[in-house]
């Protein structure tokens, strides 16, 4: 079903590419470092068969989880995309037989102090697994420790741990993984989306330079760091010079992004060709204040998300935003339920459970709208 489109989708939409922010030189044409994947036909397909292995084992497992109890901590509820997450994952956990009384999913307020206090409870009360969208990725070490000392299988969500403390689930052979989109890929495909249009197009003071604003989601979170480095990354590795003309932190929020924008549109004027926002969120405060500011985009300015909220899908296709990138939370809510019950059911899971995201301009918003609706 919605899976399925989402498969198609990814099959008829890829590319590849790649690093920078302000304070990197506005006309390097940057090395590759073969770190960022983009993106290939194979991997719905893989996604969609490990899916469906998931099934088959939950339904071999007797698939009636209503006596399991899952603790599920999520940094923010206020967050749009997390709200779009713990949603679908919620209906999935009970489309697999999980009762709705003993889904409980609590809001860490964006304090890890409380949500720390979540996981004490949870670990009190014996849930028999945990799902983890980190407030502090960098806090995951000590999670980690508290949780398996409890013996209780963990999954994190959204917000990755470091590299080296996946390292140690795996030389510990401990039952904890990870689900997630590689930000890299997200960044690049933003990158593209400016690209695609040309040079011409997009270099409006035709300086031979794009010139352009990053606004950037929680500056400790991966997301926000690989998406300011690759969206730039890809530029200047299909030859584009660029110059960073402000990049700050608006912390994933709407009316952060719309002052940000508003001040240096005020300050740097017409000289703005691109926005770049890390998620949607941000770009639909940025898009209210390039509106306000007189700019019309794709005429006179650019502005690209990440996502694919609903709102942000209808601006696209309205043409009010140049594109954005969809996060594809059905993938990665299925994957981590699924890698729940595996855990449930006493299986292991890999460490890492990735995810592809899918480029969105005007040609597909309308099929990507009708998916995430
Ligand atoms: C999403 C953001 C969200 C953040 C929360 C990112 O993957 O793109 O919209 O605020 O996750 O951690």
């Amino acid at each position: 079903m919605k899976k399925k489109v989402v498969s198609l989708i990814l099959a008829a939409t890829m590319i590849a590419t790649m690093v920078t922010g302000c304070g990197s030189s506005s006309d390097e044409t940057a090395a590759t470092d073969g770190a960022a994947t983009t993106t290939d036909e194979a991997a719905p397909a893989t996604e969609a068969g490990a899916a469906d292995a998931a099934d088959a084992a939950a339904d071999a497992a007797g698939g009636d989880y209503a006596d399991k109890v899952v603790g599920v901590c999520i940094y923010q509820f206020s967050d749009n995309f997390m709200t779009l997450f713990r949603t679908e994952l919620e209906n999935y956990l009970i489309e697999q037989g999980f009762s709705k009384d003993n889904i409980k999913i609590v809001d860490g307020a964006n304090d890890q102090a409380t949500q720390t206090g979540q996981i004490d409870n949870f670990i009190a009360e014996g849930v028999d697994v945990l799902i983890i969208n980190p407030v502090n990725s960098s806090s995951a070490e000590t999670i980690t420790d508290k949780v398996v000392a409890a013996d209780i299988p963990l999954v994190y969500i959204n917000r990755e741990p470091d590299e080296s403390e996946e390292q140690r689930w795996a030389d510990n052979g401990w039952d904890v993984t990870y689900v997630g989109c590689d930000a890299r890929q997200s960044g690049t495909m933003q990158g593209e989306l400016i690209i695609d249009l040309g040079l011409e197009t997009v270099d409006l003071n035709g300086d031979g330079k794009i010139q352009y604003i990053m606004v950037e989601g929680d500056p400790e979170n991966v997301d926000a760091q690989y998406r300011t480095e690759y969206s730039v990354k890809a530029l200047t590795d299909a030859g584009f010079e660029v110059e960073c003309l402000s990049d700050q932190v608006g912390n994933w929020q709407q009316d952060q992004a719309q002052q940000i924008v508003a001040n240096a549109l005020g300050q740097y004027g017409n000289d703005v060709e691109v926005v770049f926002c890390n998620n949607d969120a941000m770009a639909l405060g940025a898009l209210q204040a390039i509106q306000s500011a007189g700019r019309t985009v794709n005429e006179d300015i650019f502005l690209v998300g990440v996502d694919a909220l609903s709102e942000a899908l209808e601006d696209v296709i309205a043409g009010t935003m140049t594109g954005t990138v969809f996060n594809d939370h059905f993938s990665q809510s299925h994957s981590a339920a699924d890698a729940a019950i595996r855990f449930v059911n006493g299986e292991t899971n890999e460490y890492y459970i990735g995810c592809d995201y899918v480029k969105v301009t005007t040609e597909n918003a309308q099929e990507v709208l009708d998916m995430v609706k």
